[in-house]
């Protein structure tokens, strides 16, 4: 085994550091924040640092990048008294996804650029991905500033959309039906095979696939 230690690490070179790093935590979702200034102006960005943070209320966390810079989405999701929505990326539309993430002028909207369409439903104020087989509509509700400049949105859950095959009976989703990607790193977009599936664990059961 290759041994890396902390201070090899703080060592790396920027990018070669940043890949690695981005590269620990395994595969993510893949997810297209989507969000609206005051003026309409649409903004979307590709971002894999969505957590599930509890189910009752169900809410979801991101994780922004340090806010240093001007941050459209984080700038958005505040002047728009917290919405946003979270649009998981299909498997067809990995390029356009990843292009989101380019840094565009303030005037120009990923969605028309990057080639997917904003949809307003039901008064939420900010827009969705037409193309995503699942959207989430969120608000947000805590703030959490991250010792190393990073921010930790949590959020609440308003609203979920998504395609009648991606929910099983029980109420556990079927991310494979709905064509979704995975992602790894910052540059690696995956297909995912079916699950193999377990129920709940209990001491002294092992588990058996369903
Ligand atoms: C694969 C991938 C995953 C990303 N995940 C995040 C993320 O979780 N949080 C974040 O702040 N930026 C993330 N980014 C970077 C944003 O997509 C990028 O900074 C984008 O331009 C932000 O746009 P904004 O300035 O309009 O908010 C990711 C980029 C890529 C390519």
């Amino acid at each position: 085994m290759r041994h890396i230690t902390a201070a090899e690490i703080a060592a790396f070179e920027k990018i070669y550091r940043l890949n690695l790093v981005n590269g620990l935590p395994g595969f993510k979702p893949a997810n297209l924040v989507g969000t609206a200034a005051p003026d309409g102006q649409t903004n979307l960005a590709v971002f894999s640092s969505a957590i599930h943070l509890g189910s009752d209320p169900a809410v979801l966390g991101i994780v922004t990048r340090p806010t240093t810079v001007p941050r459209h989405t984080y700038q958005n999701i505040k002047d728009s008294g917290g919405c946003f929505t979270l649009n998981h990326v299909p498997l067809s539309l990995v390029a356009q996804a990843h292009y989101t993430s380019a840094n565009f002028e303030d005037n120009v909207s990923e969605f028309a650029e990057c080639g997917f369409t904003a949809v307003h439903r039901d008064g939420f104020s900010a827009p969705y991905v037409a193309e995503s087989s699942l959207s989430i509509g969120l608000r947000l509700r805590e703030e959490h500033a991250i010792f190393n400049g990073t921010v930790l949105l949590v959020s609440e859950v308003e609203h979920v959309y998504l395609r009648e095959e991606g929910l099983r009976p029980d109420g556990t989703l079927d991310l494979v039906a709905l064509g979704e990607a995975a992602i790894s790193g910052l540059d690696g977009y995956h297909e995912v095979l079916p699950p193999t599936r377990y129920g709940y664990a209990r001491p002294g059961q092992f588990p058996k696939a369903q």
